[in-house]
This record gives structure tokens, C-alpha cells and sequence, in this order.
């Protein structure tokens, strides 16, 4: 069986079982050895397993001299054609990885062709494989952040010879070393990671590396690498730790040698594949001479064409604060030259001369969109896992399309042609066909699709349908007559019935609907048009009776009629808002329900509340509005008193009454038993009892729900104000209900804010407001994405000690946090491990939006909604083994926080300054 099959065909290994490989050795990795046949550990303790899920492409044993290592015995090469080969690895989202490809010919094809074949990443081009050795280990790596749970490597575009791969490396990182500002537009390819002063031609690896970055040795000289080097460079090493700061800094066997410039000046000159073009270029440092006090390390990087570079002084010892500890000055974005030629030199007051330890120079690969059609190819796609065609991974167009589809060569492709003819495809034809805007030629003939024919007016361009030899029933759409360009409709066979649409007909196209015993061309069908006249008829009248009865009920309601439909509530004025609906107490009835007052249960900005039972046994929450502040408070009182009687949503704490007697303003509410949020974040229930995260998001969700009521459900909408953890009641079955309407006023119909005092809690406010005093809901989505923080993070919205110096505000604290990526360094503590960190990451993104400081950019209470369901999904669907997997995920980039530096300000000045991150 030679290539002609594979032609047709494609792989994709889905690595269900990432969670056993991940569990054996660091989290995070996967190792393939591409054609290899069994599982091994290798000398470094990695794990090894052949990429034999792989139904496609050909396996080839080699061996080549002085290479033992058994991944290298082995490769997999797939058909010179034009088609895409594409490996599917699962990964975390939001999480950066390390993928390396390698690949060793040994003249596995006996043909002494060096091949020279493309890779890509999804979509984007990663690297042109140009082999030039039989012997030699060609190997590309990039760094990127993942958006989907998968990635694709694919192969592709072969010019010479059969692309072929070695193996397929991925290592997860743990932090944020390699964040980037620019990390959603670019890849880092790494170019050259140089470990000076090594002690052999070893390079430097996992386990020293815990994350297997690959240190070459600045001993292993190549063409063009590392040469010109200055003369008086030696070798200097130490044995003493060095104090690596973070994680994802250069391992300690790394930074304990070196090599210094007794001459004054280190030079060296290296080609750099990719470049010329913007890159990102970190060096490392640590003192590791013992200097005398008399003894002074201070130079300068000279880059040819970069006068600027060289302004800035490094002092080691200064920088690092101190011996063996790492000071990493870079630059995350310089252009760079391909041959690159760099020089440190001492400065004329300095005693020593310069001393490096390692570098890392990495090139900005810009991430391709994808095609058009990307995410609808991916849904279509989705819906049949299990089948072949399904499986070819990547994106739809690039390099190369699906073996079933077409695309055209638009900068973004996007995809003119479907063919999946007699692919046993059943159920009913996915709607995601019809939103090919593009299409022109759609071939789903000869399978067992079933249902009816959908609407394809999304398609114009459609030019060809085959639709035959199917089970499709119900009408031939008339629609389809409409298609300007159609030229061929093949419907044959299938179950079709009604009658052929004239327009389809009297149209100068190839029509076949032979084969559909109850379908009936125009002369045998004048009986069936009339139907549908007198069918469309009837729904024009029910349509029409439909909107007169809509605007019936909203003119009741606007004349303030006591009926309104279920979960809608209109108020056509505050002036003529009563307080109908609501019951009115006497005073004495509640001082007997409370006992005389007697168990007082919380006291708030208004006034104090105390616990009641009327006498048909009813709980109740009796608030005295204070005396201190009656003007304002009567006018809350009226306020209150009005909207709650007719505002009812189950998370919308029930207004029973109230009470205006003696001089006493007096809101009834229903009592809820479970308390405050605030008090089961803080209080001293929550020493006693945590609240659980999902139990976090659930409360968070019915809250939202609430809110989203007071500002979408009422006509019009009402803005709470002083939204806060204080503000939302759990009831006995621990379900949340928004409390506390006291500042809301109903916001002007047509007008998107209402000017009024400000007012509401300190931490909670919308600074925009506060500055403007322009409210709308925004201000109260502010508001709730300080709660979110409280939630994630178990503290209070403003403390003294909680955020460090010069932080009292929880929202300044988690934004730095959240955006250097360290999640974990807000998550409350007392949470243990009970939590996935992707639902984690949801929210702490959601919260941050939330709490933009320009209220049009943050996210309505249903976007948030959303994302609550979202992540009560994810928390629910994780397994125990996906939780501890999460747990591994990082606390990151404290040296940032620490200095208080905001990073984005360094990233500017780093084009002139080296800049210690
Ligand atoms: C190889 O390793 C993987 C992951 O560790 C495991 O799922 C698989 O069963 C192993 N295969 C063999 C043949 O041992
Ligand atoms: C293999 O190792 C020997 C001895 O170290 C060396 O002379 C030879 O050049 C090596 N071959 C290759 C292809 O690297
Ligand atoms: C780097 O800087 C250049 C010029 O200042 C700019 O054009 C480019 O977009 C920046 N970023 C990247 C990733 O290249
Ligand atoms: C395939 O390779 C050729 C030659 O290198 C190149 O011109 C062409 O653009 C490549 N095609 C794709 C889809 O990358
Ligand atoms: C229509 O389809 C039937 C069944 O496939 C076929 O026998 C017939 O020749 C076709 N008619 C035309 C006009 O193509
Ligand atoms: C429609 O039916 C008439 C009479 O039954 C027949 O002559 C004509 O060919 C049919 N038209 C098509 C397009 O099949
Ligand atoms: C990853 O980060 C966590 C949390 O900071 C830390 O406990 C763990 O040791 C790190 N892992 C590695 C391999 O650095």
C-alpha cells in the first residue's frame, strides 16, 4: 500500500491519557517518540511514549553515529504531498508552555535527499525544517501562552524529500518569566539559550531544568556561533547555591559558572536563526567571584547600531543585592540583527573585568488569525469527535486545508468548498454549514443524514449542492430559489416531501429530485400552495394578535395597573409610585412579632434590625430606619417602600411591609437565617465553617441573578448603589438574595445615567461615578467585581494590613496580581486545593473587567452570569486527579510585586534600558 492512501487520509492523536503521562514525572510534560514502539525512561529521568496513536504516516528505524538515545532510533515521516499531518496535543488554557520539535534524518529514505518541509502551530507557520546533515539534530522551539485546550503541530508544504519528526517535546511553565505585552499577537521562537563557562559540552537540562529548557554549552562552537571570542576570557564556576529568586530563572547548575573578561571585555559573535526582526533578549548574572571590598565589577553591553544599550551601568553585586544572586537585566523587545555580534565592557573605574552566566535570546513570531471560518469549522467538526474526517486537527485552511474542504486564498481563507461525500455521516445536516458565508460548492451526498434542509441564504456564492442519497424529509426549501448563483441541486432520493418550489423551476439550474415519492413538481401541487397561502395567512393573523396583546399589557402597566406579568416589573414614575402591594404594620403588631425589640440581628447604614415572627409563624426582619438622619432616611424610606413592593425575584430579599408610626420609619423584610456574606467570609463563622468555592460561585451566581433583575428585568431599570458583601443574604438553604435597596433609584428611562449624590461604601464605589457622579448599572457592576475579589481572595474590600504597603484597596492588590499572571497569590488561603484553577482564572478575568476604571469597557450582569455558569461547569466537572493537576499552577513574578514596579512601564523603557524585571 503505497502513499496513494495516505493522500486521502490524515491522523491526529488526541492524547487522552495526558493525565497518567502527566502524573509519572513533572506535570505538564509530554514526550513523543515519533515512531518509537514502546514506553522508556531515558538518562534524565523523562518519559518517553511512541506517538503510536498515530492511525497515518510511516515509522523508519535509523541509526546514526554516536547518537544511542533510544527517541533518536526512530522517527515518523509522512507522504511529500500537499496536504498537513498534524499531532493534537490537550493543554491547560492560560497556561504557557515550552514545544520542542526535533528532528534527525539519518538518512531514514535511503534517498541522501535532504529534506526541507514546514511546521506550523494551528495556523501559524512555525519554522521552514531545512535538514543539512544526516547526523545532526535539527530542533525548534517556542514559547506561547495556550488559548485552546489544544494545540496542533502539524507538518506540511514539503519542498524536497518527506517531512518527517523525531520528536514532539511539550513543557509546561509554572509562572510568568515569559510573559510578554505582546504574548496574544507573538510566539517566542527561541533562538539561542547559552549557558557560559560550562563545564563540559553537556548542555544543561531536565532535572536540573525543571521545566527542560535546554542550556547549550558555550564550549560546543558551531559555524558562526560563538566565535570571535575576546581574548582573556576564562572559565569561572562556584559551588556555593545561588539564590535564583524565581522558578523559571536559569537553574542553579547554570548560573554557577560563568566566564569574566579578564581583559576588560567579553566579546562573542553568533548567528541567530529567524532574525532579523524584534526579539526578546534577557542576559543573567551572579556574582560568583569572591571579590575583595577593594574590587569592583561594574560594565557596559555594546551592541554595534545601538549606541542607547550601552548607557546603562551593570553592577552586579549592586543590582543583585548581593553575591550569588541572579540579576536578569533584558530587553523585551529589540531588534536584532542576524549575525549578531555583542560585547560587554568594564567601565574605566572598575576594578574586574565583565562577567555573564547565561542568555537567552528568544524572536517574536507573529500568531496567525487563522482562516475565517476557523471557529465555525472547529463547532462543525465537533460534532463527530469520532470520525476520521473530524480528526485532522489544525485550522481548516493553513497551511494546508482539510482534505475534505476548499478554502480560497483571501490574507484570512476562508473556505469555498465542503466535500464530504459517502462518509457514513448520520443525524441532521450541522447548522454550522449554512454559516459558511463563503461556500460555494457543498457535496453531503451519498450518507444517512436526516431532517430537513436547512437554510442556506447565509451562502450565497453556493453554486453546487448535493444533497442526494440521503434520508432528508420535510420540504424543499423555496429559499434555495433565492440563491443568485445556484447552478445544480441535486436532491434525489432522499425522503422529501410538499411540493417543488416554483421559483426552483422556472430557474435555469440542474434539478434532480427524482427518488422522493411524496415530493410533487408544480402541476400536481397547486392544492399545497394554497395550504401554505392560507398556512402564512393564519400566522400573519396569530403574529398580529401577538403584538396587540404585548402592547395591551404594557399600556396596563403604564397606567400602573396592579397586574403585571410573572418576573416583569414596569414603573411608569416615581411620582405616582405608591406603596400598593405592600402590607402596612401597626407598631404594635411588630413589637410584638420582635418581642419589644428585643433580638437585635445586624444594623446597617439605616438603622438597626432586629428578628420577628408574626403570628401565622412568618419570619421576619424588623429595620428601624435610625433617627439620626431622617431627612435622608424618610426619603430612602419612600424610595425603598416603593420599589420593593413591587420588585419580586428569588434572589431579591422579599419586602413584606412596613410601618410609619410614633415618628418610626419601619421596613419589613423576610428574615434570612444564614446571615451576611460578609460574615461568612470574615466573620467569625467563617473561622468555623469556609465557605467551599463552588459554594463562592454558586452565592456569586444567585446574586448576579438578582442584580441582573434590578437592571434588565424592571422598566426602568434600577441601580442598586451600594452593592457589597453586607448587602447579599443567605437564606437557610445557604442560597444568596440581594438586600438592601435603600440608595437605589430608578434610573431615567432613555437616558443611560442619573445624576444624584453620590453615594455608597467605601471600596465598593465606582471611581467613575465618584468623579463624575454619573450612575448607571456600571457603576453597580463595579461594585460587584470588588465582591468577586472578596470571593476569590477571602479579604475585605479595603484593609490597612491585608495588600501590603501602600495598598489598601483589594482591587489595585488583585489587578497586579491577576495581570503578572500570579493567581495564586490572591487566592484565599483557607480554599486548600478545593478548587480549579480554570474556573479561578475565569472569575479573577471576569473581576478585573468588572472593575475597569471606564464603565463602558466593563461587562454587563449577564456577561458575568455567563461566566459564573461557566465556571460552576468547570468546578463541577473536575475530577479529583484534574484538581491536584491544577494545584500546580503557579504563584508567580513576587520580585515584580515586591518592587511595586508596574511591568508595562518597564516593558517601554527596556528598549532603551536593560531593566531588571
Ligand atoms: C505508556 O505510558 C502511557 C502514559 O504513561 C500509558 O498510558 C501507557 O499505558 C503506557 N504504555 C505501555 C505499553 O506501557
Ligand atoms: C562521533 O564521535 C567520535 C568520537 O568522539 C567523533 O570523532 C566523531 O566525529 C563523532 N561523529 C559525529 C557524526 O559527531
Ligand atoms: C517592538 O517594537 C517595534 C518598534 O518599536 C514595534 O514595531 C513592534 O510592534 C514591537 N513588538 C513586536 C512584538 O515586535
Ligand atoms: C509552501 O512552500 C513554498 C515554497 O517554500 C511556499 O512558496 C509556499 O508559500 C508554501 N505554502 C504554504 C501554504 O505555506
Ligand atoms: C436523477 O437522479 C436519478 C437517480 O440518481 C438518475 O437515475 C437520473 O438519471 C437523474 N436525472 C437526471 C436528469 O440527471
Ligand atoms: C413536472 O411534471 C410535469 C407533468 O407531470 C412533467 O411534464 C414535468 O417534466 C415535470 N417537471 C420537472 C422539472 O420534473
Ligand atoms: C511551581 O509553583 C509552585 C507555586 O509557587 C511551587 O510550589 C512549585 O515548586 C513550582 N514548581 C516548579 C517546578 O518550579
Amino acid at each position: 500500500m503505497g502513499f496513494h492512501h495516505l493522500l486521502l487520509l490524515f491522523f491526529s492523536v488526541v492524547l487522552h491519557n495526558f493525565m497518567q503521562l502527566t502524573q509519572a514525572q513533572m506535570p505538564g510534560f509530554i514526550s513523543l517518540d515519533c515512531g518509537g514502539e514502546k514506553n522508556h525512561t531515558d538518562r534524565l529521568g523523562l518519559e518517553w511514549t511512541p506517538d503510536d496513536q498515530i492511525l497515518y504516516g510511516k515509522t523508519s528505524k535509523i541509526s546514526t553515529e554516536n547518537e544511542t538515545r533510544q527517541q533518536y532510533q526512530t522517527l515518523r515521516y509522512f507522504p511529500a504531498d500537499n496536504r498537513k499531518y498534524c499531532y493534537s496535543l490537550n493543554v491547560k488554557t492560560r497556561t504557557r508552555y515550552l514545544i520542542r520539535a526535533t528532528f534527525l534524518y539519518g538518512n531514514f529514505d535511503s534517498n541522501n535527499v535532504y529534506p526541507k518541509f514546514d511546521i506550523s502551530l494551528g495556523p501559524t507557520h512555525w519554522a521552514t525544517i531545512v535538514i543539512s546533515d544526516a547526523n545532526t539534530i535539527e530542533s525548534q522551539e517556542l514559547i506561547f501562552l495556550a488559548s485552546d485546550p489544544t494545540v496542533s503541530v502539524c507538518l506540511s508544504n514539503s519542498t524536497t524529500g518527506l517531512p518527517f519528526i523525531s520528536t514532539l517535546e511539550l513543557r509546561q511553565f509554572n509562572g510568568s518569566v515569559y510573559l510578554t505585552p505582546y504574548e496574544d499577537q507573538f510566539f517566542l521562537s527561541v533562538s539561542a539559550r547559552i549557558n557560559f563557562g560550562a563545564d563540559n559540552e553537556d548542555p544543561v537540562r531536565y532535572p536540573d531544568d525543571p521545566f527542560d529548557r535546554i542550556w547549550q554549552s558555550d564550549l560546543v562552537k558551531k559555524a558562526n556561533y560563538l566565535v570571535d571570542v575576546a581574548a582573556g576570557t576564562t572559565k569561572v564556576s562556584t559551588n556555593l547555591p545561588i539564590d535564583i529568586g524565581k522558578d523559571e530563572l536559569p537553574p542553579q547548575r547554570v548560573m554557577q559558572t560563568a566566564v569574566v573578561g579578564r581583559s576588560g571585555s567579553l566579546t562573542y559573535r553568533l548567528n541567530l536563526d529567524g532574525f532579523p526582526g524584534f526579539g526578546w533578549a534577557y542576559t543573567y548574572f551572579a556574582e560568583i567571584e569572591d571579590l575583595n571590598p577593594k574590587q569592583t565589577r561594574k560594565f557596559r553591553l555594546v551592541l554595534p547600531g545601538a549606541p542607547d544599550v550601552s548607557k546603562a551601568i551593570v553592577n552586579i553585586q549592586e543590582n543583585a543585592q548581593g553575591n550569588c544572586r541572579v540579576y536578569e537585566p533584558g530587553f523585551y523587545n529589540i531588534s536584532l540583527p542576524f549575525v549578531l555580534s555583542f560585547k560587554f565592557t568594564k567601565t574605566t573605574d572598575s576594578t574586574e573585568g565583565p562577567l555573564v552566566n547565561a542568555i537567552e535570546i528568544s524572536k517574536y513570531l507573529e500568531i496567525s488569525d487563522g482562516s475565517f471560518d476557523g471557529a465555525v469549522a472547529a463547532s462543525l467538526v465537533s460534532g463527530y469527535r469520532l470520525l476520521d474526517w473530524a480528526q485532522e486537527g489544525g485550522d481548516p485552511c493553513l497551511p494546508a486545508p482539510w482534505s475534505w474542504l476548499e478554502c480560497n486564498s483571501d490574507p484570512q481563507p476562508k473556505i469555498t468548498s465542503v466535500k464530504l461525500s459517502s462518509k457514513n455521516i448520520s443525524g441532521s445536516i450541522p447548522s454550522e454549514l449554512a454559516k459558511l458565508s463563503s461556500l460555494e460548492e457543498l457535496w453531503l451526498d451519498g450518507n444517512a443524514f436526516t431532517g430537513s434542509i436547512p437554510d442556506f441564504t447565509g451562502c450565497p456564492n453556493l453554486k453546487i449542492i448535493h444533497l442526494e442519497n440521503n434520508q432528508l424529509s420535510g420540504d424543499l426549501p423555496s429559499s434555495l430559489a433565492d440563491l443568485p448563483n445556484l447552478h445544480k441541486l441535486y436532491v434525489q432520493n432522499n425522503l422529501l416531501s410538499g411540493s417543488v418550489p416554483s421559483g426552483l423551476l422556472s430557474k435555469n439550474i440542474i434539478l434532480n429530485y427524482t427518488g422522493n415519492n411524496k415530493l410533487h413538481n408544480k402541476t400536481s401541487g397547486g392544492k399545497l400552495n394554497k395550504y401554505i397561502i392560507f398556512g402564512l395567512a393564519v400566522g400573519a393573523v396569530a403574529l398580529l394578535i401577538g403584538f396587540i396583546s404585548a402592547c395591551l399589557i404594557i399600556r396596563q402597566n403604564k397606567k400602573g395597573h396592579k397586574k403585571e406579568p410573572e418576573g416583569s416589573f414596569h414603573v411608569s414614575s416615581m411620582s405616582n409610585a405608591t406603596s400598593e402591594g405592600a402590607q402596612c404594620f401597626t407598631l404594635s403588631e411588630l413589637r410584638s412579632a420582635t418581642d419589644n425589640f428585643q433580638k437585635k440581628v445586624g444594623s446597617g447604614g439605616f438603622g438597626t434590625v432586629y428578628y420577628g415572627k408574626l403570628n401565622d409563624g412568618k419570619e421576619i426582619a424588623v429595620k428601624i430606619l435610625g433617627n439620626t438622619n431622617i431627612q435622608q432616611g424618610k426619603k430612602e424610606f419612600a424610595n425603598e417602600v416603593s420599589l420593593l413592593s413591587r420588585i419580586h425575584h428569588r434572589n431579591l430579599v422579599k419586602f413584606y411591609g412596613f410601618c410609619q408610626d410614633e415618628g418610626k420609619d419601619i421596613l419589613v423584610y423576610e428574615f434570612m437565617h444564614n446571615g451576611t456574606l460578609k460574615e461568612h467570609l470574615y466573620g467569625p463563622l467563617a473561622k468555623e465553617h469556609k465557605l467551599k468555592w463552588l459554594k463562592r460561585l454558586k452565592i456569586a451566581e444567585e446574586a448576579a441573578k438578582g442584580i441582573e433583575y434590578l437592571h434588565t428585568g424592571c422598566v426602568p431599570s434600577i441601580i442598586h448603589r451600594d452593592l457589597k458583601t453586607s448587602n447579599i443574604l443567605l437564606d437557610n438553604n445557604m442560597k444568596a438574595k440581594v438586600s438592601d435597596f435603600g440608595l437605589s433609584k430608578l434610573a431615567v428611562d432613555g437616558i443611560s445615567h442619573v445624576s444624584s449624590i453620590v453615594r455608597g461604601t467605601v471600596g465598593y464605589l465606582d471611581p467613575e461615578y465618584y468623579i463624575s457622579n454619573h450612575l448607571t448599572e456600571k457603576s453597580d457592576i463595579y461594585s460587584f467585581g470588588v465582591i468577586l475579589l472578596e470571593l476569590i481572595s477571602g479579604k475585605e474590600a479595603i484593609s490597612n494590613e491585608s495588600f501590603g504597603i501602600n495598598c489598601r484597596n483589594i482591587v489595585q492588590w488583585a489587578k497586579l496580581h491577576i495581570e503578572n499572571g500570579d493567581i495564586q497569590g490572591i487566592i484565599d488561603p483557607s480554599l486548600g486545593d478545593e478548587y480549579d484553577i480554570q474556573s479561578m482564572w475565569k472569575l479573577a478575568e471576569k473581576a478585573l473587567m468588572c472593575v475597569q476604571p471606564h464603565a463602558n469597557t466593563r461587562p454587563s450582569m449577564s456577561e458575568i452570569i455567563k461566566e459564573l455558569q461557566d465556571a460552576i461547569l468547570i468546578e463541577r466537572g473536575g475530577s479529583s486527579e484534574e484538581i491536584s493537576r491544577n494545584s500546580f499552577h503557579s504563584s508567580l513574578n513576587m520580585g515584580l510585586l515586591d518592587v511595586g514596579v508596574d511591568p508595562y512601564v518597564s516593558f517601554h523603557e527596556s528598549i532603551a534600558l536593560p531593566s531588571a524585571r
